[in-house]
């Protein structure tokens, strides 16, 4: 090919500005430049504004249009090469001076991605620790929650076991007093038995008992019968007897006065101043010796009459009553005389002869017969009298006997009575033995009932101690888990202090650097605003001076190629 020596200019410029253009355009686009001078985002915590300033640069449109550009520069002249020369060379030094800074960028960013590194590896490990922490917390906290569920669990049971537990005791209290209640019972019922035990007898002797009682009784009975029959014919004799002896005694008395009247008279007749003859009528000499008391009473009352003498006269008037006297006895006598009976009739048959002829012989021979008929009749009324004696004896021993059956027949009775008594006692005994057997059956029944009940609550006692035990042990499990955690947690914490605070000294380092990399970046951001105007003023340059050099065509495509190429 070949080149128009006033072309020679214009093509150097072009290279120079073609050269400084890729680079600019190498340099803004090379992340690894962009990294290594600023890395990447350490934490979240830490700031990073490198990508900032990066992305601003890139986003320059400077090079928006590479191909107008190559049009342009066609268009340039020799007039504006060198102005165009000039400015390549400053850009060149700007970018060498930008050269330098990536230089040194390139050594401290080195020690800074060190530091960079030590400090997300301090954040790293931090991370992990708080993590670990978070686990250990976790793991032991789940743990911890795991006994604990656990612990509430045997609390349930613990609860359930005593809820059973008092219902349990609760029913067994319940059966207790109905048991007790059954004791005090049976107790009674004891007492009882007891008490009818003591006048128990055998049945078989209580019937032969009373069978022997019967017949007593019956015998007895009949006895008693008897003897009140006895008893009336006794008295019915005793009633004849005392009607004959009624009769007899009777005539005894009769008799005894008749006896005693013709002894008076006899007595009377004995007299010495009667003067009474033997073969002379009884009532002949009473009346003559009437006449002659009547003739001394005359004679007396006159001489008492008559008589001066105190004293005389007294005596005349005794001796006249005394003759009174005698008047009356006489007359007595002769009364009674005319009141023996001289006739003959059955056994009160007395004197044989009349009155006119009763002599003193026959009154002395009156006299003994009366005295044989009484002793005769007297000893009638003896026989009598024993017979009457000897029947009251007998109706007195028959009444006596009759007492003492009676007395007999009341003890049968009353022996009767306690048979009975002690029968229904039996009686009642066998009912009292099956009662007492029935609620004997009940107690044991109800005894059993209450000491499973016992044994189930003991059950419940048992297992609710095992659960305490357990709830215990699952205490002391949380109480040693809650040391342990707190230990570690301790441990983890006390290295997690250590590791921020290591984290911290990193981070002052890692931000000192960050200056000084700021410092840079500011630096070479002004390095590009500087290049930057430098590029828009070739551009406006290039721009300005539209110049068509038609054979520069292929020196474009060479170097669209060659940017390719990079
Ligand atoms: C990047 O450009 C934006 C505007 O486009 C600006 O606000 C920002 O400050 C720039 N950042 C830097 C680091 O230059
Ligand atoms: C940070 O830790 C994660 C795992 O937690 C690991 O994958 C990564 O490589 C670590 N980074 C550094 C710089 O140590
Ligand atoms: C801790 O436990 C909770 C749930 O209990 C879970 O969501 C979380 O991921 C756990 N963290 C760790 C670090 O294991
Ligand atoms: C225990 O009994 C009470 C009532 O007596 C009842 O309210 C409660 O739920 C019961 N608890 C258990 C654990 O059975
Ligand atoms: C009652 O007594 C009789 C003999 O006295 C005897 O044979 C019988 O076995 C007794 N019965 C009872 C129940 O004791
Ligand atoms: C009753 O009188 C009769 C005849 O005198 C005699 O045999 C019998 O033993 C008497 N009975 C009693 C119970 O005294
Ligand atoms: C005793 O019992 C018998 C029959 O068992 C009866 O005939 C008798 O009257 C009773 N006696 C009394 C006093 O109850
Ligand atoms: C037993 O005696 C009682 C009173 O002590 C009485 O009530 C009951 O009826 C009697 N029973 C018989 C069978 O006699």
């Amino acid at each position: 090919m070949r080149i128009k020596n006033y072309l020679k200019p214009v093509v150097g410029a072009l290279l120079i500005i073609f050269f400084i253009l890729t680079t600019y355009y190498y340099w803004t686009n090379s992340e690894d430049y962009v990294s290594n001078i600023f890395p990447p985002q350490v934490d979240n915590d830490l700031k990073f504004f490198s990508k900032n300033v990066c992305e601003n640069v890139t986003k320059a449109e400077v090079f928006s249009d590479w191909k107008k550009i190559n049009e342009q520069a066609l268009q340039l002249n020799e007039r504006y090469s060198s102005e165009l020369l000039k400015k390549a060379s400053f850009v060149i030094e700007q970018l060498k001076k930008n050269q330098q800074i990536y230089t040194q960028s390139q050594g401290e960013g080195q020690q800074f991605q060190y530091y960079s590194k030590n400090l997300k590896e301090c954040v790293n490990r931090t991370k992990i620790s708080k993590l670990e922490l978070e686990d250990i917390k976790n793991k032991t906290q789940q743990n911890i929650d795991q006994e604990q569920l656990a612990i509430q669990e045997i609390s349930k049971s613990i609860s359930t076991h005593q809820n059973r537990s008092k219902v349990l005791k609760g029913q067994q209290l319940e059966k207790q007093q109905s048991l007790d209640n059954l004791l005090d019972t049976l107790k009674g019922l004891l007492d009882q038995k007891d008490r009818l035990l003591r006048s128990y007898k055998n049945e078989t002797e209580l019937e032969e008992y009373q069978k022997e009682l019967e017949e007593k009784i019956y015998y007895i009975t009949k006895e008693m019968a008897e003897q009140e029959q006895n008893i009336t014919a006794s008295k019915q004799m005793i009633q004849e007897q005392q009607y004959k002896f009624n009769e007899i005694n009777q005539k005894f008395e009769k008799v005894q006065n008749q006896l005693h009247d013709l002894k008076s008279l006899e007595q009377y007749f004995s007299q010495d101043d009667l003067y009474i003859k033997e073969d002379q009528p009884i009532i002949e000499v009473i009346q003559e010796y009437s006449k002659v008391l009547a003739d001394r009473r005359e004679n007396l009352k006159i001489l008492a009459e008559k008589e001066k003498d105190q004293i005389q006269k007294q005596k005349n008037i005794q001796a006249l009553n005394e003759i009174i006297k005698a008047q009356q006895i006489s007359y007595q006598m002769y009364s009674s005389l005319k009141d023996i009976k001289f006739h003959c009739n059955q056994d009160d048959c007395i004197i044989g002869t009349s009155l006119e002829n009763f002599k003193l012989s026959d009154l002395k021979e009156e006299i003994f017969k009366k005295q044989t008929y009484f002793n005769q009749i007297y000893s009638e009324k003896q026989q009598i009298e024993f017979i009457l004696q000897k029947l009251m004896q007998l109706l007195e021993d028959q009444n006596s006997y009759h007492q003492i059956n009676k007395q007999k027949l009341n003890k049968l009775i009353e022996n009767q009575n306690f048979l009975n008594v002690t029968k229904n006692k039996s009686e009642e005994l066998s009912k009292l033995n099956k009662k007492y057997d029935e609620l004997e059956k009940q107690r044991k029944q109800l005894q059993a009932e209450v000491d499973n009940l016992i044994d189930q609550a003991n059950d419940q006692q048992h297992q609710i101690e095992n659960e305490v035990e357990k709830y215990n042990n699952k205490q002391i499990t949380i109480e040693s888990l809650k040391l342990d955690r707190n230990q570690k947690l301790n441990e983890k914490n006390q290295e997690l202090y250590l590791q921020v605070k290591d984290c911290i000294k990193q981070k002052k380092i890692y931000e000192n650097f960050e200056q000084k990399q700021s410092n840079l970046i500011e630096k070479a951001n002004e390095i590009k605003a500087v290049i930057q105007t430098e590029v828009q003023q070739i551009e406006s340059i290039l721009n300005e001076y539209k110049v068509t050099y038609k054979d520069l065509h292929l020196q474009q495509n060479y170097d669209i190629q060659s940017k390719k190429d990079l």
